[in-house]
């Protein structure tokens, strides 16, 4: 591919799944940029990355919310044909907390990015959104696991936040010809780099499980806390789709091909296995992979929490041409590699022998 027609613009690219995606890329032989202001993650990882495959994307310290700064981003490399956009706040908890700063950065920093693109003539996106969008699809017949076509509503403002940009999105390509864009909705991202040089490095309190369980296992927190034990599942634990990271990613680079070649206009689609697991499995997954049990107490079921969020990718395997490969085993163990390996993320170097790996 040659570098004028693929140069992809990445926000968030030095985040969890932004940094996944730019290797991807990399590898693939496309030309990146990222953006990214460091909110949530560390520019170690664009080390990382050039340390994996060779190659290392073009980065500045940007805001989404910067119009102007991203303008000049654009301006100044005419051969950016399509973005990735990740850079968002993610928490949901949070988001209860400070709602309108989830607003101003999630969708106000998407509609920046919207202008600026269409101020520069790039007319294809690829939006991380997320199942979370769906909310509780047992409200609906027939609807778990969940279809593209299961009607959308997000309990917390997190998730409509991505509802809203998703809707702002569509709107847009819909009054824009020559416009396509991809809505990924992820399921839940797990895992990390198979070498254990690269994974997950939140700056703050995780909130996610894999993450807790990570601390868990290094000796960072005492225990698991199980959030509810009564839900309609053979265990009674919450059911959900946890897909490799790897495979996330590469999930991007089959929706930007897809934008490229047969311009689709919008559409949704889902990036998960297909394949649900409780949270007692996956307690169970990463003790396995540990290589002894790890404590756990059960409280109360977490606000806002549903039953069950597995996909289905059918549309994704069959559109995109691209379906989750690697297995949840796989994911605890690169998992546990990273963890072990880096308890400090990327704020302390890995042994010398993954390295040299
Ligand atoms: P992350 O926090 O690791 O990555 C987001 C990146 O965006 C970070 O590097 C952060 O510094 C950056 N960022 C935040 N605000 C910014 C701003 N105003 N300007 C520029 N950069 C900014 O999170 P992630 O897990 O990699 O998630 C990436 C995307 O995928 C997000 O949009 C998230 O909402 C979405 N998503 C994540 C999950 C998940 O469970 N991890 C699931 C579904 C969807
Ligand atoms: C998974 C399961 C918890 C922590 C969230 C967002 C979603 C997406 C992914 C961004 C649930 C249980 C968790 C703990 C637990 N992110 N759990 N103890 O809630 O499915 O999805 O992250 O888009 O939008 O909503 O992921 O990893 O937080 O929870 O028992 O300490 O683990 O109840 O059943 P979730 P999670």
């Amino acid at each position: 591919m040659s570098a004028k027609e693929g140069t992809v613009l990445v926000t968030g690219g030095t985040g969890y799944i932004g940094s996944f995606t730019t290797l991807e890329l990399l590898v693939a032989g496309y030309e990146v940029i990222v953006i990214d202001n460091l909110y949530n993650s560390s520019e170690e990882s664009l080390n990382r990355i050039e340390r994996i495959c060779g190659k290392r994307p073009i980065f500045y310290k940007a805001d989404v919310t910067d119009q102007e700064a991203l303008d000049k981003i654009f301006k100044d490399h005419p051969d950016i044909d399509s973005v990735i956009h990740f850079a968002a706040l993610k928490s949901v908890g949070e988001s209860t907390e400070i709602p309108v700063e989830y607003y101003r950065v999630n969708v106000g920093g998407t509609i920046s990015l919207l202008r600026s693109m269409e101020a520069n003539g790039v007319k294809n996106i690829v939006f991380s959104s997320s199942a979370t969008v769906y909310g509780d699809a047992t409200r609906y017949p027939n609807m778990i696991p969940i279809p593209e076509t299961c009607p959308i509503g997000p309990t917390n403002p997190y998730g409509r936040t991505k509802m809203m940009i998703e809707m702002v999105i569509e709107d847009h390509v819909e009054s824009h010809p020559g416009w396509n864009a991809a809505l990924l909705r992820y399921f839940n991202p797990a895992g990390a780099h198979p070498s254990g040089i690269m994974g997950e490095d939140p700056q703050g309190v995780p909130y996610n499980l894999l993450p807790l369980l990570g601390q868990v296992a290094v000796g960072r927190r005492e225990k698991l806390k199980v959030f509810g034990t009564d839900y309609a599942s053979h265990d009674g634990t919450a059911i959900r789709d946890y897909i490799h990271v790897v495979d996330l990613a590469k999930g991007h680079i089959a929706a930007l091909n897809k934008l490229r070649k047969d311009k689709p206009g919008c559409r949704a689609w889902n990036l998960g296995t297909g394949k649900g697991s409780t949270v007692f499995e996956m307690i169970g997954a990463f003790s396995k992979a540990v290589g002894r049990d790890l404590p756990y107490e059960v409280v109360p079921r977490r606000k806002g929490d549903v039953l069950d969020l597995t996909a289905v990718p059918t549309r994704a395997n069959e559109e995109l041409g691209w379906k989750a490969e690697m297995t949840l085993e796989q994911a605890c163990e690169d998992l546990w590699k990273w963890v072990s390996n880096n308890p400090q993320g990327y704020r302390q170097m890995p042994p010398q022998m993954l390295l040299d790996a």
